[in-house]
């Protein structure tokens, strides 16, 4: 048996040998990532997500990584209205796989940490080891009143995900009966058996965008991932990031690995995936939706000039839901991607329109591409 350092570290490499790390994201979600009226847009539902999950797991793909989301957009759509919940989904994934990391993506206001941390060992036991925590601290205003849940402000938010997560890491640790003593959380007599797989824990994650969000991730999580509207649009801002929030985490004592997020549309001519991407993409955004989502962020007509505003939507549909879009033939996108690896970005999450009408391709033809660029392992037989 590895000492619990050695199987950490075949955890965080998702026991696998691959540079650049290829995760499937938004997938128990309606629509994914594309706020799109297209027919073929994504179901969510169980019998496709299972699918997706065996045919991602075969073909290699390195993880899944699912949103926690409470309540859709609305719109034609009613965009992410339909939505698994994350842990639930990923524990019936790892029943169903055997190599693929499966993430549950937690809102730490919503959940009492001794059940989550209960949840996360049941799931990572069910996986052996491949199960991964996305600690999310709660933006979404209406989602929280849903749940008469009143949102606390953006730093005391953190303040909380921080002891919410030093309950959980103890709860995975601890090998007697404790007492928790905290800000906001006073627990009293705990006791947590069975502890994580093989002696070590989920891979943690957190995706904040703000500098309190970040400075948490850095404190905390064994992976960052970086969107913001930098990443969004050019690679090249992306990847000035990587070896900035590297080099911060050095200065802590922590050693991060560094993630991103992306859309791919991805078809034998460039032509075909440029069409393609405009038709689902922009030609037939669900352009409620998008308008629904600028709200919530306080972009509206009266808040914004028309020509902002105007410029707001685009870039909402076009790149902020899905990401940096990897749009073209097997070769650009094949090519994009092993840039971002010999950067130094860890791995990426994509979504599809349709996760199980694209993967395929994808995999046939961007996999071996990478594996060529020497990024990426061959792929399993
Ligand atoms: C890859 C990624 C995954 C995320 N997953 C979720 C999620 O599932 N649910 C959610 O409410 N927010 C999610 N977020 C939002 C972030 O956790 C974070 O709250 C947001 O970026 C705002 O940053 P801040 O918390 O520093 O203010 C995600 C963001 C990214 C980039």
């Amino acid at each position: 048996m590895l000492a619990p350092a050695a199987l950490m570290r075949d955890r965080l490499a998702m026991y696998n040998a691959n540079g650049l790390h290829l995760g499937v994201f938004g997938a128990n979600c309606s629509s994914g990532r594309s706020a799109t009226t297209v027919p073929e847009r994504w179901s969510a539902s169980w019998r496709d997500c299972l699918q997706l999950g065996r045919m991602a797991d075969e073909a290699g793909i390195d993880f899944m990584l699912p949103i926690g989301r409470w309540k859709g957009y609305g719109g034609d759509t009613d965009f992410h209205g339909a939505t698994l919940e994350t842990v639930t989904w990923a524990t019936g994934l790892l029943a169903a796989t055997t190599r693929i990391t499966v993430f549950g993506t937690v809102h730490a206001p919503l959940f009492h940490p001794l059940i989550a941390a209960k949840e996360f060992v049941t799931a990572d036991h069910v996986g052996a080891g491949r199960f991964g925590l996305n600690l999310v601290a709660g933006w979404n205003e209406g989602e929280f009143e849903m749940f008469g849940v009143g949102q606390r402000d953006h730093e005391t938010r953190y303040a909380f995900a921080q002891e919410w997560l030093d309950a959980v890491k103890r709860a995975w640790s601890e090998p007697d009966t404790f007492d928790f003593d905290g800000q906001f959380l006073k627990l009293k007599g705990v006791r947590a058996f069975p502890k994580p797989h093989g002696g070590t824990r989920p891979i943690i994650m957190n995706a904040g965008s703000t500098p309190t969000g970040r400075a948490f991730a850095l404190r905390n999580c064994d992976a960052f991932f970086t969107a913001n509207s930098a990443s969004r649009t050019s690679l090249e801002a992306g990847l000035k990031q990587v070896e900035e929030i590297k080099s911060e985490a050095r200065a802590l004592g922590r050693e991060i690995e560094v993630y991103t997020i992306g859309q791919v549309i991805c078809r034998p001519s460039q032509k075909e995936a440029e069409d393609y991407y405009r038709h689902a993409v922009i030609d037939n955004a669900d352009w409620g939706a998008v308008e629904r989502m600028l709200a919530l962020r306080n972009i509206t007509p009266q808040t914004v000039s028309p020509e902002e505003y105007a410029a707001k939507r685009q870039y909402f549909a076009a790149n902020a839901i899905g990401g940096y879009p990897f749009v073209g033939s097997p070769d650009k996108v094949a090519d994009e991607l092993a840039n971002l690896a010999r950067s130094g970005l860890r791995g990426i999450a994509v979504s599809f329109v349709n996760y199980l009408l694209e993967l395929p391709y994808f995999c046939d033809e961007v996999l071996q591409r990478l594996a060529r660029h020497g990024v990426r392992a061959p792929r399993p037989r």
